[in-house]
């Protein structure tokens, strides 16, 4: 027998009942210096004990804790593993790390492997999420060195959510740096665009300071669409917005997967007055329209083998 374990925000009810699964809530007591006590809210661990769970939980409105989110994480697994738990299923919508998929420079840690090995090491046997940012890893099984790890497409949710709201007019997909064009050829494929094309970004590996090249587009009177799989500061995006407009496109649009959304960012973005801006719910935000539940229950239900 399967259980789902997740906070009550909503998503986690949603993915329990689409995977016609019991629903367990798990609790999160802070205490007065940080320390975090998350409880799965049983009266007795025999309600958990020798079934299998998929585990669930999003990091909070912004993405902007993810060492506390990690922690919670953490600790949530090794608990249902000491709770006698068979096997846990984990589903972390937005890879926390992901970006540190190498070492950029000499002693820096390659974050997105070695938060991989806590996850497993904690006792996930698979791991699940959604358009992980791994351009430097052929899949996110490398991180893994256990766990099954499944990665599905939020860039699909994206598209298909769009093509169904709006008739696009001779759409031209465009990715705010060249890393991202994968993204960008995914969505035209769905929304059946005849063009995409990427624009070319550096980043200073000290700073983190961006420059976006100017570069000559045609797209007078198209829906022009600007996809990326993370809006972090929005400065990317809003590089992007600001070489694309000179070309005079019909409409902007601004999609992306995952909303960090930094301080200050959504307004930035929104003093553009883009069409419209469009992200999932694999973290809360104002702009998460495009639920990535069913996508992550089709993964479950194809590659989890629930009992
Ligand atoms: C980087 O390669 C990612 O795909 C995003 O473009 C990046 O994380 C966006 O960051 P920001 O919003 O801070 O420019």
């Amino acid at each position: 027998m399967t259980l789902l374990v997740g906070p009550k925000d909503g998503f986690s009810e949603a993915l329990a009942y689409r995977l016609d699964l019991k629903f367990i809530e798990l609790g999160l007591r802070t205490f007065p210096d940080g320390e975090l006590c998350p409880r799965v809210l049983v009266k007795d661990v025999g309600e958990v004990a020798g079934k299998d769970v998929v585990f669930v939980c999003r990091i909070r409105v912004g993405g902007r804790d993810p060492n506390e989110y990690l922690v919670n994480y953490l600790l949530s697994l090794m608990n249902l593993k000491f709770m006698g738990v068979r096997r846990v299923k984990a589903v972390m919508p937005y890879f926390i790390y992901s970006r540190q998929d190498d070492v950029f420079r000499p002693g820096e840690p390659l974050s997105a492997k070695f938060v991989a090995s806590l996850i497993e090491g904690a006792g996930a046997d698979e791991f699940y999420t959604v358009t992980a940012h791994l351009h430097r890893r052929r899949s996110i099984g490398e991180c893994f060195e256990k766990a099954k790890a499944f990665n599905a497409s939020g860039i699909k949710a994206l598209a298909s959510w769009v093509k169904g709201s709006y008739e696009l007019k001779d759409p031209f997909i465009l990715s705010p740096d060249a890393e991202a064009v994968t993204w960008a050829e995914e969505f035209s494929r769905i929304v059946e665009a005849s063009e995409y094309d990427a624009l070319i970004k550096e980043r200073d590996l000290a700073t983190g300071a961006i420059k976006t090249m100017e570069k000559a587009f045609r797209l007078r009177g198209r829906d022009l669409i600007i996809v990326d799989d993370i809006v972090s500061t929005g400065g990317t995006m809003i590089n992007a917005v600001s070489i694309a407009r000179k070309h005079e496109p019909r409409r902007i649009f601004c999609c992306f997967v995952h909303p960090i959304l930094a301080d200050g960012a959504l307004e930035k973005i929104r003093s553009l007055k883009v069409d419209d801006i469009i992200a999932t719910d694999t973290i809360p935000s104002e702009v998460s329209k495009v639920s990535v539940v069913e996508l992550l229950a089709e993964t479950l239900k194809k590659e989890g083998k629930l009992i």
